[in-house]
This record gives C-alpha cells, structure tokens and sequence, in this order.
C-alpha cells in the first residue's frame, strides 16, 4: 500500500471547535489513510498569546497534552513545548509548506493578515471565524480571489448552508430571496417566548443552559445574525457593508453599560413589552422568530411575526433553517435545517473543507 501524503495544518484557535476538530483529524486518521491516502499533521497550533510549533508535526503524546491543558485553561505559552507567539505571520513562515492548511477557529480580525499571506502563497484556508469575511467588501473580495478558501462553517455549523447556495448559484439558478433563523440562542428565546415564559426568564434560561455567549448581549445584539446574512448576501455579488444591514438588538441601549449579573437582572423591565408582542402575534395565529431576510439587494434582521403554519413559525428550540428562493425553487423554497451550533458537527465541517482542499493539491 502506497504511504499517505502528508498535508501540514496549522491551526490558529484552540477552543471548543478547535480541540474538536484536533481529537476528529485523529480519530478519521487511518479512515483518511486508507481511502484519501493522506494524512492530517498538525504543525502549529495557535490561542491568543502563544503557540506551539513543530515543522514535523506535533506528536500525539504532545497533541494530547496541549489539548488537555487547553481544556483545563492554561494558555498554550505556559505548556512545556510553547511559546510567545503574538504575530501569526511569523508562526506561517516557520510552519507553512507546500499545500499547507491553514484554520481559523477564533472569532477575531486579527487572523485577517496572516490568512491573506497564506492565500497568496497558495496555501489552503478554511474557517469558521466569520468575521474575514464581514470587514470591508474590499477584503472580502481579496479572500474570494482565492480557488483554496472554504467557510462552510461559518454559517449553520455543520448544516449545508454555503455547499447549497454555492452548488444553486454554479449551476446558473437565480437566487431571489433567501430568508431564515441563524441563531439557536434567539430560536430558543422565541420559542420560550411562544410557550409563555417571560423575556427575562427565556434569557436566564438560556445563559444558564449555556446556549448563550458568556455576555448574553453577543446574542441578543443580533451581530452575529447579521454576519452570517451578510456572508450569503455577499455570496450573491451584493456589496454590502455590515453597516447596511438592519439590526434589531433585543435590548435597549441604556443597559449596554451594564456588567452580565445586572443585565440579568434588570431585564425584567422587558417582560411586558415582549408579553405585548407575543400575544399581538398570536393573535393573528403569528409567532415571533429572529428572522434574517435577504431580498432585492437588501438584507435585515430581527423580530418578527411568521404564520404558524409556515417553515419558520413551525421551527422550535435551537435548531436553525435557512430557505433559499430561486427561479428553480419558485413553488417553494429549497430549505435546509437543523442543529446550527455545537463544536462537534463544527469541526466535522471543518474537517470536510479541510479534506476539499486536500484533493485539490
Ligand atoms: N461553537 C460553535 O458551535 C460554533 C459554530 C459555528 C461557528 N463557530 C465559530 O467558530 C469559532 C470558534 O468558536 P469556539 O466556540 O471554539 O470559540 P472559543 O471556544 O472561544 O475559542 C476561540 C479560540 O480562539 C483563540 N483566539 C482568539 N484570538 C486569537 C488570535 N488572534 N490568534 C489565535 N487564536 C486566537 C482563543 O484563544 P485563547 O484560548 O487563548 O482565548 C481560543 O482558543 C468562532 O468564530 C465561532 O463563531 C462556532
């Protein structure tokens, strides 16, 4: 049996996803060899002060240490094997080679600089930061002048979003409309809300159940609805800035100033206006959903009233759906759903584009 070719990795973002898709890349390993007849090797993997890097692939002995001491909370700088590594340029000139892979599994702009180098040197790059790709159109063009980019991640998690309007755009249909739920943690909310909890209530559940981010105003703030919108807008040749969406934040400027424990607890003021909207909605049999909508050229976010018995009205708890409108989907929409954040079916998506890239070397 021929030996696997060997395709370098450097990974900038050890969190949740990131150690996800290092304990995946391991467990598919003799998988990859014996079908794709290649081999996954991490050469560096990044956090936000250090890295460890080694040109002939890190060990599994060393992988194993470096993600456990990660998931304990200790920076990658104060492993045995780490270092100070503030600049990610240099950690690409030292661990890049041929048909090398590069990451993104932080949240952070900072990554931009060092991904366009590696584009330009022909590297792959896949991510799951979104926010590459939601700076300036200018930069996003610079990304998208690159045939080794894939960010099927970045929107939906694991679910065919980007594969899908790639593959409707590609083969020439026109895609009129596309409109849909993007965030588990306001689906949660809207659906808590549909079932008669209080504003405040559905929110503390929410942090406390983890759905949402440490600061429950990421979420509710809608940016991060909007990012992803603003990738499937792009995605159609429309240059919008982030600043031509409209957002919908679901809490009120005065307590953006707030630490997380007060937020929490002043939010009790929005019980009544929230109790308002849900029952006008249901009312008319609507219900409320965090709805993203893209159409002519346009793009908003934010809470509305949806039929019942509509696709979104019928969508409940976290999962997220996206229905895409086109010439050839006039009748009715092409729709995807389903779970739309968990780090396990991120990295799988990650670890698919990743392996998208590897055939093309
Ligand atoms: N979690 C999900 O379900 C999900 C779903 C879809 C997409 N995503 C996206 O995937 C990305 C990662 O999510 P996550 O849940 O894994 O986040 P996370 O647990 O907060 O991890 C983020 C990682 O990025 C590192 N980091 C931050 N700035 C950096 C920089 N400038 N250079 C190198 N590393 C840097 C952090 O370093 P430290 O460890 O030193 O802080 C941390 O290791 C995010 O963009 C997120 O939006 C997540």
């Amino acid at each position: 049996m021929s030996i696997p070719r060997n395709v370098p990795v450097i990974l900038f973002g050890v969190g949740g996803v990131g150690r996800a898709l290092v304990r995946q890349v391991l467990a598919a390993r003799s998988r990859h060899a014996s079908r794709l007849h290649l081999r996954l090797e991490f050469v560096a993997l990044c956090d936000r002060t250090g890295a460890v890097v080694d040109v002939h692939g890190l060990s599994d002995d060393t992988r194993s240490a470096l993600l456990a001491a990660k998931s304990a909370g200790t920076p990658l700088r104060q492993t045995p094997t780490g270092h100070s590594q503030p600049d990610p340029n240099i950690i690409l000139e030292v661990a890049g080679r041929d048909g090398a892979i590069v990451i993104d599994c932080t949240a952070s702009d900072d990554t931009c600089p060092a991904l366009l180098m590696a584009l330009g040197q022909g590297y792959g790059v896949v991510l799951a930061n979104k926010r590459p790709l939601t700076g300036s159109w200018a930069t996003y063009r610079q990304f998208m002048a690159s045939p080794r980019l894939r960010y099927e991640a970045t929107v939906g998690a694991g679910l065919p979003v980007i594969g899908t309007l790639r593959n409707l755009l590609d083969a020439g249909d026109q895609v009129t409309a596309i409109e849909g739920a993007f965030s588990g943690t306001l689906g949660y909310l809207c659906s808590q809300l549909q079932r008669g909890a209080s504003y405040s209530a559905a929110v503390r559940a929410a942090h406390r159940l983890g759905y949402t981010e440490p600061d429950p105003r990421d979420d509710l703030g809608g940016m991060d609805v909007a990012r992803k919108a603003l990738i499937l807008v792009r995605m159609l040749d429309w240059p919008l800035e982030l600043t031509d969406i409209t957002v919908e934040t679901l809490y009120p400027a005065a307590l953006s100033g707030l630490s997380v424990p007060q937020f929490l607890e002043s939010i009790k003021v929005l019980d009544e206006p929230y109790a308002m909207r849900v029952q006008a909605a249901q009312a008319q049999g609507q219900a409320l959903r965090y709805r993203a909508e893209v159409r002519e050229g346009r793009c908003q976010v934010g809470m509305e009233p949806v039929p019942l018995d509509s696709p979104l009205g019928r969508l409940q708890g976290t999962d997220n759906l996206i229905a895409f409108h086109s010439a050839r989907y006039a009748a009715s929409p092409l729709v995807v759903q389903g779970p739309g954040a968990g780090v396990e079916v991120t990295a799988a998506a990650i670890l698919a584009d990743i392996l998208a890239l590897a055939a093309l070397a």
